[in-house]
Parts: structure tokens; sequence; C-alpha cells
């Protein structure tokens, strides 16, 4: 048996340690809002939060996540970065088809949660390792400066 702190809940699972966090969040947990798009570190589509930090969870084995507080994009609104990214995902109309935008929103609260006013340089190596086959490239980048002057 496993104990996670998944969103502020405890949640226990029986599965192998070897199993990646991102198959106990969606086909045990239910969470589905983190995606599964590579499984091998590649895309960013299952990034999730690791007390705060942003990480894959395709590559993340269960046993390895400890007592760290899981964050998911369920419940990343309820905090002030993830709030703030949100709103400016929404103010500048963010999304095409939707399939990457978990794990960027993911990627750019822990970005904003760390670094208040984050430069391109800084936003290029928060968000690089997240793909977007819809090239939503420029208004993430706009999205998170927006974000950044709220916050
Ligand atoms: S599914 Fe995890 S990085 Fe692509
Ligand atoms: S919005 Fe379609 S993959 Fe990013």
């Amino acid at each position: 048996m496993t104990t996670l702190n998944i969103n502020g809940q405890v949640r226990t699972v029986d599965v192998p340690d070897d199993m990646p966090l991102l198959w106990v969040l969606r086909d045990v947990v239910g969470l589905t809002g983190t995606k599964f798009g590579c499984g091998i570190a590649q895309c960013g589509a299952c990034t999730v939060h690791l007390d705060g930090a942003a990480v894959r969870s395709c590559v993340l084995p269960v046993s390895a996540v400890g007592n760290k507080k899981v964050t998911t994009i369920e419940a990343v609104g309820a905090t002030p970065a993830g709030r703030k990214v949100q709103q400016a995902w929404r103010d500048l109309d963010v999304v095409q088809c939707g399939y990457c935008q978990s794990g960027q929103v993911m990627s750019a609260a822990s970005l904003i949660a760390q670094n208040a006013n984050p430069s391109d340089v800084d936003i290029d190596a928060a968000m690089s390792g997240n793909i977007c086959r819809c090239g939503t490239y420029p208004r993430i980048r706009a999205a998170i400066k927006h974000a950044a002057k709220e916050a």
C-alpha cells in the first residue's frame, strides 16, 4: 500500500511501487485532467507539482513521491499562482485543442510561484519541455507575462 497526499487529500492506493504516478492519478484515483502524451518525459503533458515543483508524472515511480504533496490541474486553481495563470489563460484565450494545456498550466504556475517577474529566458527554461502541437507558444508566453503582472 502507498499513501499519497493528492490535492490536499490523503489517498491510500494498492499499486506496484514502480507504477508511474501518472497511471495512479488517472487510472486508480480517477483524476484524468493530467494527460498522457509520450510516456518518456519528452512532452510535458503529464506535468504535476510535487511540493510546488513541476515534475513529469509519467516517469515518476509512485514509490518516489514519499511525503511530498501532489497537486494536479484539478486543484492548482486553489493556489495563488495557479489562479493567476488560469485567469491569464482565459483572458488571452490561450487554448487551441487543449491536450497539452494541463501540463502547460502546471509548468507556468510553478514558474510564477517561484519567480514573480520571469524574463523570456526564464520562461524558456521553465516551459521548453512542454510541447504544443497546435503551436500556442506565443500566447503561452504572453499569458505568463500577464499572470506575472497580476501576481
Ligand atoms: S507524457 Fe510525460 S512527458 Fe510526455
Ligand atoms: S493546444 Fe493543442 S497541443 Fe497544445
